[in-house]
Formats: C-alpha cells, structure tokens, sequence
C-alpha cells in the first residue's frame, strides 16, 4: 500500500500555491514592457480578453483532469486514455516540457539571486555599469548562487505539498504583495512618475498588429503557467470537494492584478529617470530590462534618496522577483517530481534527489553556455543564426511546445474524456457553475477555436524559429 496522496491543506493554499505559480518574473517585467511598448491601455485591454476568455479555460482544462484523476500529467493523460498513443506522448511531453523550462528558469532565477544579493552588500554602483551582466553571467560566482537557489527551492519541495509548496505560497505571496504596494506607492512619489503612468495606460490602438495580438496571447500563456502540466499536478492535490472555476478565477485574477501593479512601479521609475524616454528605448527583452536597464534606474535614485536609499530600493525590487521565481521554479520543478513519484513509486526525498542531479547537470549545462564552453555556446544553428544551449531550450520548449501543449490538452479533454465529463468534474464541488453561461462558453470554446488558435501559433512560431519565415509577427 502507497501513503495516501498529499493534498493542499485549503482551497486558499491551493489558491496560493497556484498563484504563487503563475506570479513570476513575466508578471514583474515582461507584462509592463510589453504593454507599454504595444499600445498601453489597448494593450491590457487585449491581455485581459485573452485571460479571461482563452487562457482561464485552458486552466480548466488542466486543474480539471489533475483533480480528477489524482495524478500527475503523464498519470492523468494515460488512466483517462487507458495508455493508448497518442495521449501517452502528449503526457510525456507534459513532463518533459516543464523540466526544460524548469533549467531556463533555474538559471534566470540565478542571476536574480545574484544581483540581489549584490544590491544587498552595497554593489549597486556595481551593478549598473554597462558591461556588469556579460562578465556576471560568466563569472565563478554563478555556481555559488547556483547552490544557494537549488538548495532553497531543494528544501521546499522536500516539505511537500502542505508543509513545503502551501507552506511557501502562504509566507512569500502576501509577502510580495506588500512589497510591491510599498514600492508602487514609493515610484508615484517620484518626480514625472505620472508621465510613465500615461505611456503604461492611454491606449493607443494604432500600435495593435497581427503581432502585437499574438504577443500578447504569448504572454498570458505563459503568465498564467499554462501548458506546463503545472496546474494538472497542482489540481491533483486538491480535495474533490473544493470547487476548481472559482478557484481558477482567483488565480487568473491574481496573477493579472500583480503584471498590472507591476507596471505602477516599473514605468514610473522609468519616466522619473529620463522624461523624455521613448518607448523605443525600453529593452525588448524582460532579461535585458532586469539585469541593464533597471539597475542604472534605481543607481540614480541615490541623487533624490541616497546611495543606501538607492540600494535598499533595488533591494526590495530584487528581493520582489525572486520571490516570485522561486514560487515558479517550485512549480514547476514539482512536475517532474511528482511524476517520479507517481510513475516510478519513489518516495519525495529520492525522488527530489534524482531530480535533483538532472537538474543541476543541466543548469551547469546551460550556465556554461553563455561563451564559458564554445560547445554549448554555438551549440546548434538553425534559420540562419547560431544557437546556445540555452537559446535552444527558451526556442523549442517555451515558444514552441508551450502552445502545442496547450492544444494537446484541449482536445484531449473535449475528444477523448469527452465534454459531459469535463463538465461534471467542474461542476462537482461547485454547483452554481451548472448551467452557467461561462460553463456554455467553456465547453464549446475548448473544442473549438481555442485549440485552433493555439495550433495556429505553434504552427507560426515553427515557421519563425525554425525555418525563418513566418504567417504573422
Ligand atoms: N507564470 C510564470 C511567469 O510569469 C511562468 C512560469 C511559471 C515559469 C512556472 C516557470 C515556471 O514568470
């Protein structure tokens, strides 16, 4: 006899923990970058309408089958289909995919770590020169961060799920909510704040194109950690009697509140720092941003708030992301785990060590991979450019397969375990969404243009990436 599986203690800790997912470094910078640089107001306006209408019922779709079949992704796609292909691969893909993105994200979350604690010992001057990030990223140092990070996020997946995952979401996410109120409420004080408020939120629509649209679909995708098997597994450890739609609804709500904050306190730095900046000037990617472009911003506070005003500010916003990445990294990295569990009857602890050993193999993979090792550095080469180790991992599983998963999942639960049961999984635990119009809206969009727009975007991002021509964007 297995030990009965772990469950979130509460339907709030479920809430939190899936939050707690969703909320990372997209929400912190990416979502008000790309929303400033693609028409402000028109630009959230879009996202919204994609959160709610596109990405909530793809979540439905996953917290529906992880609460159903009490299982992992590869667990879950082989009891409803009865291990028949090619639903077996879709599950293998689903575990798959999250223990890639996990390394990507492992060595993002590195970096964060280290300019936080850079900004902690009074490195700010420091961090703000141009060259800092390309000699950081190469630096020794990297592998101390490295083992800090792997052995933070070691110790909460080894709580489990009510000790460990719950435990982290109940203390980090209120947490990280405060902090950046107070930071929001810190920036407005600055001198022509408002003036980046007004970029981040007049909506200028003549900025909308076929790519903007798709980027923004891109991004609330990924925000909400779909297509990850993340909210299958974060659903199977969900008591039955707890309702999944509104419980959903708060996480899509959650996570949309915190990129939107995120943009009172990003774009007022910003514009307070240089009025005149053009949104041209803003770094297209959320790295980029993070690791040159705030750094100068929160140096030249020391003239209004001094060097240690300055550093305490970069502190907080540091301290703020990597908040947020570790409640992500957890999640993800409790994919693969709890398929290890689930498939191969290990218990956490060796579970979490095997995992543990791929994990750190191929973030050292990656790290080295940035010009340390030519072979990774110029790994592959593709479209015409030549790819690392890491570019490869960020092009074919987050931009590629993310989608992919998405429709893979879409259709398996419309076609395969069949609309009446995917309603009634919904509906059980919460009897007021029978019969409801989202109900209505959800089952007929899920098996039929939401998988549609999904293909179509895994279908364009191949053409782009992989052969260098593509339908939009
Ligand atoms: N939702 C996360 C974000 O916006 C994405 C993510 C979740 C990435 C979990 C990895 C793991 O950053």
């Amino acid at each position: 006899m297995s030990a009965p599986r772990e469950q979130f203690g509460s339907r709030l800790g479920f809430i939190l923990a899936a939050a707690g997912s969703a909320v990372g470094i997209g929400n912190m910078v990416g979502f008000p970058v790309a929303a400033t640089k693609n028409g402000g107001g028109a630009f959230l306006l879009i996202y919204a309408i994609f959160v709610f209408f596109i990405c909530l019922p793809v979540m439905l779709a996953e917290m529906s089958i992880g609460r159903h079949t009490q299982k992992d992704p590869l667990g879950a796609y082989n009891k409803i289909s009865g291990h028949k292909q090619p639903w077996t691969m879709a599950g293998w893909l689903s575990i798959i995919t999250p223990f890639m993105i996990a390394v990507f994200y492992m060595v993002i979350t590195v970096w964060i770590f280290g300019y936080l604690f850079n900004s902690m010992i009074g490195n700010l001057e420091f961090l703000a020169k141009p060259d800092t990030f390309g000699n950081f990223i190469n630096s020794s140092d990297i592998f101390i961060f490295l083992a800090v990070v792997t052995g933070l996020v070691y110790l909460i997946l080894l709580g489990g799920v009510q000790e460990g995952i719950e435990k982290a979401a109940k203390l980090l996410m209120p947490t990280l909510f405060f902090m950046l109120i107070g930071m929001v409420i810190f920036v407005l004080t600055l001198d022509n704040a408002f003036a980046g408020v007004e970029y981040y939120l007049i909506p200028d629509f003549s900025k909308i194109t076929a790519s903007t649209v798709s980027a923004a679909l891109s991004q609330a995708f990924f925000s909400l950690s779909l297509g990850m098997g993340i909210m299958i597994t974060y659903g199977s450890y969900l008591n039955r009697s707890n309702g999944v739609p509104g419980a959903a609804k708060m996480v899509a709500l959650t996570d949309t509140a915190v990129a939107f904050i995120a943009g009172l306190m990003i774009l007022p730095a910003v514009f307070s720092f240089n009025p005149d900046t053009n949104t041209a000037d803003l770094s297209d990617s959320s790295v980029s941003m993070i690791f040159s472009f705030l750094p100068k911003i929160f140096l030249a506070l020391q003239s209004s708030i001094g060097y240690t005003g300055a550093s305490v500010v970069a502190s907080v916003f540091f301290l703020l992301v990597f908040f947020a990445a570790i409640t992500s990294l957890v999640s993800i990295l409790e994919v693969p785990n709890a398929a290890l569990m689930d498939e191969r009857n290990l218990d956490r602890k060796t579970s979490l060590l095997v995992l543990g050993v791929a994990m750190l193999t191929l973030s050292i993979v990656s790290i080295t991979s940035f010009g340390m090792m030519d072979f990774f550095t110029s790994f592959v080469s593709y479209a015409g450019q030549s790819k690392s180790f890491f570019d490869v991992l960020v092009d074919v599983f987050y931009d590629t397969i993310l989608p992919f998963n998405g429709f893979l999942i879409c259709i398996f639960v419309i076609y395969r375990w069949k609309r009446a049961n995917f309603n009634a999984e919904l509906d059980h635990g919460e009897p007021s969404y029978k019969g409801s119009f989202y109900e209505k809206y959800v089952d007929f969009s899920v098996g039929t243009f939401i998988p549609a727009i999904l293909l179509l975007i895994f279908i364009n991002t191949v053409a782009i990436k992989f052969f260098g021509t593509g339908l939009i964007g």
